[in-house]
């Protein structure tokens, strides 16, 4: 094991000594699928420290918040909680707040708690988060407010302690950072260099997930096609990645994310094409389908580019499905620009595609741009995008009518209980009516009915 992670190991346990009855912590997890990975480690050092998961905020001794800050938003959603969390604190003085993930990168971020927010204890940053038992028992000790976080990161480190919330498909992060600069964009700034991982870590850990019977893994990384890892003096590049993946006995599906559509390799469609297992799903983020705009983004592709990619996609795997980000309201977007987002979502033809106003990110160089767009004018063109959007994910749900497809039964379905619900290959949801023995089987499933968002089935035979 690590030198690192031993050593917190025994920090770890030197807090579980502390307490005398059982102490118990509350988690609230923001942004991307990277962080609820990030979170299921924090979960794992908890356990670790003897602490068990809080059924609400009140009865917490630890409170800990792993943010994000991609968007405005999802930082005012952070200050929002952090203002309640005032007067619990001062009535339960022992209680610990502890501020980590994104958020906690920023400059100003630690100068707004230290002014505004004095009840957080610790602000952990993204690269040092396998010290949280090091600095919780430091808090413990002491109750001194402690801000540890570092600029750049140090090299990867693994075996941190790891609590999955899912016994079916899991999150293995393949590398981390980001060294693309989007210039509307905070994660470079926030989560450092790229750095992968050594792929025989990553075969290691995932040949233990399909050993305790994951059935779907999901690799992650802000541009898996940049994965660039390296074994016995040689470099593994990501399509040599997913193919020794595929190998891996008792896995059913594959799925990673996201792709840049600049790395996005022949090898790479064609590893995806002929590994069983990868699941025929791409999410390409376009972002805009101005090259104007795309420029200006530091996409470093045109829309030409982008559309032809797809093509080359949609022959090699007729039957892919294809999602996107896009930003509506980039500074300095044009009704032509935007006419030529809409363009291109006419012509992809996307099963889905998550749709953002553009938000200013201080430190960013598209925040001091000039010609920022009106709120009123996104929001017009957003909702235009949505309504075009939604119609075409419509029209390709409805051509999965009357299919047999494969879906992986996830469990009982958020939104009805009476109902099961699973994912396609495609990463459709399919909801259906079954019994408890189904859960985590593969099926056969018929698409009986469509709706907007999802397929309704009818289970045809369970496969295993
Ligand atoms: N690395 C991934 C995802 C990054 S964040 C990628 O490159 O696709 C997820 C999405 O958030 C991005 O794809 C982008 O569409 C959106 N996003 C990032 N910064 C944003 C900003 N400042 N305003 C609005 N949306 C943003
Ligand atoms: Fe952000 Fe661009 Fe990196 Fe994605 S590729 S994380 S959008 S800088
Ligand atoms: Fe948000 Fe950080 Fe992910 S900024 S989108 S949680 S990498």
């Amino acid at each position: 094991m690590n030198e690192e992670i031993e050593k917190q190991k025994n920090y770890a346990k030197k807090v579980k000594e502390i307490f005398h009855k059982e102490h118990k912590y509350f988690l609230y997890t923001f942004g991307c699928q990277m962080n609820e990975n990030d979170s299921e480690k924090i979960a794992g050092m908890l356990l670790d420290m003897g602490y068990v998961k809080a059924e609400n905020v009140g009865e917490s001794d630890l409170i800990v918040f792993n943010t994000c800050c991609v968007r405005e938003h999802a930082e005012d959603k952070v200050y929002g909680y952090l203002g309640a969390l005032k007067q619990l604190h001062s009535e339960k003085p022992e209680m610990v707040i502890a501020v980590c993930g994104c958020m906690a990168q920023q400059k100003e971020v630690q100068d707004a708690i230290k002014k505004k927010y004095r009840h957080v204890d610790i602000v952990l940053g993204t690269h040092n988060l396998y010290k949280f038992p090091e600095l919780l028992l430091d808090v413990l000790e002491t109750r001194k407010n402690i801000i540890e976080v570092w600029e750049s990161p140090g090299s990867v480190i693994e075996g941190i302690p790891i609590e999955r919330e899912s016994d079916l498909k899991a999150w293995v992060t393949i590398m981390y950072g980001c060294d693309n600069f989007c210039t509307y964009c905070i994660v470079p700034h926030v989560r450092g260099f790229e750095r992968s991982r050594s792929p025989s870590d990553i075969i290691i850990e995932i040949e233990g997930l399909a050993a305790k019977g994951i059935k779907e893994i999901n690799l992650l990384g802000q541009n898996v096609n940049s994965y660039k890892g390296e074994e016995s003096g040689k470099v593994v590049l990501f399509p040599d990645l997913l193919k020794k993946i595929n190998n891996i006995g008792g896995l059913e599906r594959i799925r990673f994310m996201t792709s840049h559509p600049k790395d996005l390799s022949h090898d790479l469609i064609t590893a995806m094409r002929d590994s069983e297992k990868v699941c025929k799903h791409l999410h390409l983020p376009v972002q805009s389908g101005s090259s104007r705009i795309l420029e200006k983004m530091n996409r470093k592709y045109t829309k030409e580019y982008y559309l032809n990619l797809i093509e080359k996609i949609k022959s090699e795997i007729p039957d892919i499905t294809l999602s996107t980000d896009i930003i509506v309201g980039f500074p300095g977007e044009t009704e032509e620009d935007f006419e030529d987002t809409l363009d291109v979502i006419g012509k992809v033809r996307f099963d889905s595609a998550f749709t953002f106003l553009y938000s200013k990110r201080t430190g960013t160089p598209a925040a001091s741009y000039e010609n920022q767009i009106t709120e009123k004018t996104a929001k017009e063109r957003f909702n235009r995008l949505l309504e075009l959007q939604t119609k075409i994910g419509r029209e390709k749900n409805e051509l999965m009518r009357g299919k047999h497809v494969k879906v992986l039964c996830e469990g009982k379905s958020k939104n009805n209980p009476d109902m099961l619900t699973g994912r396609t290959d495609g990463n459709k949801t399919v909801n259906f009516p079954g019994g408890s023995v189904l859960y985590g089987k593969m099926l056969m499933v018929e698409i009986v009915g469509v709706r907007t968002w999802s397929l309704e089935g009818k289970v045809i035979l369970v496969l295993k």
